[in-house]
């Protein structure tokens, strides 16, 4: 009844955003996405069912979670009763192993390293058809940290029951560095749940749609051939085209700060001026995702270290899939 898993976030170069209109499919993505799976940034998550417990306590960094999370939670924690007919709660503690407070989304690795131990706890199946909704269920693209390496979600075709998650490549065939310039920690104003809810409002999305079938087709191949320059002229024009549609949205969302502005332009100029092959990439926040080989990441790091308002790099590279371990928090 008490299981541990570890599981690391990661970095979508093709990204989910917005999902399908309707209470029942607030949950469905209105495009595939594609991902790279991280090993620094991680999260060890242990789960206990017992019996002394009156609803689920979870501890994020040995406090308490905050309500948004918890909420989350609560919302796995009940489909993993109903599915293995338990009616315990269950204590849960979560880690994050990043060397920053925060600043990098942790959802991805929490909910990923969740759903892989509240499986074992509950005795349910372990296979792909359980851990896959339930990761979703808490946090869409914990679906990706499931797996190693890259990673493509696809969403459910027409008429068809349940999204599928699989592996490209692994994390041997391809390792490259992510260095994640830490920019702001605070928690971001606007959820990714409620901007997802409110693409819809941007007239961009549907030009972002109908574009994403050739972006991924093009990401894809430039992973099959370890093509750097290919992938990441595709993955700074689709991280910019969903952020288009985010500042269009309405409300408008706009999660960048100057500093944002300020490592992509030096980003370019590392590859015009110094012929560094490096590439950024913004998720849902100010932070930015520089992609590159790691034979350049030294000199890609010193260089973004110096820019106003960067306060810390993260040097990630491409990492494992969510794993169980034999070492629990409590
Ligand atoms: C911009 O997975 O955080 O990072 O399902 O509401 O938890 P929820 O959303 P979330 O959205 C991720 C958005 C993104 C792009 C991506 O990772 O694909």
């Amino acid at each position: 009844m008490k299981a541990t898993a570890n599981a690391g976030s990661n970095i979508a170069f093709v990204k989910y955003w917005g999902v399908r209109k309707g209470p029942r499919d607030r949950q469905l993505p209105l495009n595939s996405s594609v991902s790279m799976t991280l090993d620094v940034a991680r999260t060890t998550t242990t789960v206990e069912f017992a019996s002394d417990l009156k609803t689920d306590r979870c501890t994020i960094n040995s406090r308490p979670a905050p309500p948004e999370a918890i909420q989350r939670v609560r919302r796995v924690m009940s489909r993993v009763r109903q599915l293995a007919g338990l009616n315990q709660f269950a204590r849960i503690a979560s880690v994050n192993h990043f060397p920053t407070a925060a600043g990098v989304a942790s959802s991805a690795s929490g909910f990923a390293a969740l759903a892989l131990a509240a499986t074992r706890a509950a005795g349910l199946r372990e296979d792909p058809k359980t851990l896959v909704p339930l990761a979703i269920l808490g946090s869409g693209s914990a679906c990706r940290s499931l797996y190693g390496g890259y990673v493509l979600w696809s969403p459910p075709r027409a008429g068809r029951q349940g999204a599928s998650v699989r592996q490209i490549k692994s994390e041997d065939h391809w390792p490259l560095v992510d260095l994640v310039a830490i920019l702001n920690r605070k928690r971001k104003p606007v959820t990714s749940e409620q901007g997802h809810r409110q693409a819809w409002t941007s007239p961009l999305l549907e030009g972002r749609l109908a574009s994403l079938a050739r972006v991924a087709r093009t990401v894809k191949k430039a992973i099959h051939e370890r093509d750097l320059p290919s992938l990441g002229d595709a993955v700074e024009s689709e991280a910019l085209c969903m952020h288009a549609v985010m500042m269009t949205s309405r409300p408008s969302l706009l999660y960048w700060d100057a500093a944002t502005v300020a490592v992509i332009k030096a980003v370019r100029a590392l590859r015009i001026r110094r012929g560094l092959p490096c590439y950024f990439t913004i998720d849902a926040g100010p932070n930015v995702h520089v992609i590159t080989a790691p034979e350049q990441a030294e000199a890609v790091t010193r260089a973004l270290k110096r820019i106003d308002g960067v306060q810390e790099i993260l040097c990630c590279s491409t990492g494992r899939g969510a794993y169980y371990t034999n070492a629990p928090l409590f």
